[in-house]
């Protein structure tokens, strides 16, 4: 992987180990159902972290609200040392642009090809120089696995492909923060080990913080730092993959991974 394609060092400047995301006494509520109930939790900056659960638990909110796709009811969150929540409209454009996210559906713009779904966004958010984002964006593809496919429109690639253009669309936003939202859960099962090997070479060989949500057990136990169980909205068990997967505590934990093991 070439490093100019990587996100910039300096521009990270919490990846010295120094907490990166905090969330405090975070509550969401969707009408009488208490999804997320007082939660604490915060991430260093370099590591990945994986959120996993039930369904329901609350897992892809926790991403929707570090996206700025929801509110919390209550409770404060922080990234970099800045306000995401409670903050003023413009505090949250600066914050937001720390973070990117990939979806387990692709959502590239169908209209565009697929060298203009990378570039669009540092052009027209950052106001990168047009070159420089068509540089960064041939890097990324080169990164992804797919140089050749710049021209071509996002219907005329398979779904694998698509979630990498989606990856790469993401890192040329240069974010310190990745939010992975069960990635490769709508592919075909022969498409997920391309898509999972290019996140593991990403976690590899970049400082940017990963908050994750799959259930690819086994890409979780290679790359996580920390795993996190959830259980209606709380966090009822965290540790290492090794601590988690092999010799978890708590019954419930237990009974989820044999569920999905
Ligand atoms: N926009 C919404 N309106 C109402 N309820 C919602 C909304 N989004 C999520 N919920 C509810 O919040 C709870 C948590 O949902 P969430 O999507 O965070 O779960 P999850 O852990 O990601 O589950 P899964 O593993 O199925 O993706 C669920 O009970 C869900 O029905
Ligand atoms: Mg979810």
């Amino acid at each position: 992987m070439s490093t100019d394609t990587l996100p910039d060092p300096e521009k990270n400047p919490a990846r010295s180990g120094g907490e990166l995301i905090r969330l405090e006494q975070v509550t969401k509520r969707f009408g009488a159902n208490t999804v997320l109930d007082h939660l604490d939790f915060s991430v260093d900056a370099g590591k990945h972290v994986t959120l996993i659960g039930p369904s329901g638990s609350g897992k892809t909110t926790i991403l929707r609200l570090l996206m700025t796709l929801l509110k919390p009811d209550e409770g404060t969150i922080t990234v970099d040392g800045q306000m995401l929540f409670p903050a003023s409209d413009k505090e949250v454009r600066e914050v937001r642009k720390k973070i990117g996210m990939v979806f387990q559906q692709f959502n590239l713009f169908p209209n565009m090809t697929v060298l203009r779904n990378i570039t669009e966004a540092p052009v027209t958010v950052l106001g990168m120089p047009k070159d420089e984002a068509v540089e960064r964006a041939k890097g990324l593809l080169d990164m992804v696995g797919l140089a050749e496919k710049a021209d071509a429109h996002p219907a005329q690639l398979s779904g694998g492909q698509q979630q990498r253009v989606a990856i790469a669309r993401a890192l040329a936003m240069r974010p310190q923060v990745l939010l992975l939202d069960e990635v490769t859960s709508a592919l075909d099962p022969e498409l997920v080990a391309g898509v999972l090997d290019v996140l593991r070479d990403i976690a590899r060989s970049t400082d940017i913080t990963m908050l994750c949500v799959t259930h690819e057990m086994n890409f979780a136990r290679d790359i996580s730092d920390q795993v996190l169980m959830f259980d209606s909205g709380r966090i009822i068990e965290a540790g290492p993959p090794e601590k988690i997967f092999s010799e978890p505590e708590k019954d419930r934990t237990r009974e989820f991974l044999s569920a999905v093991l």
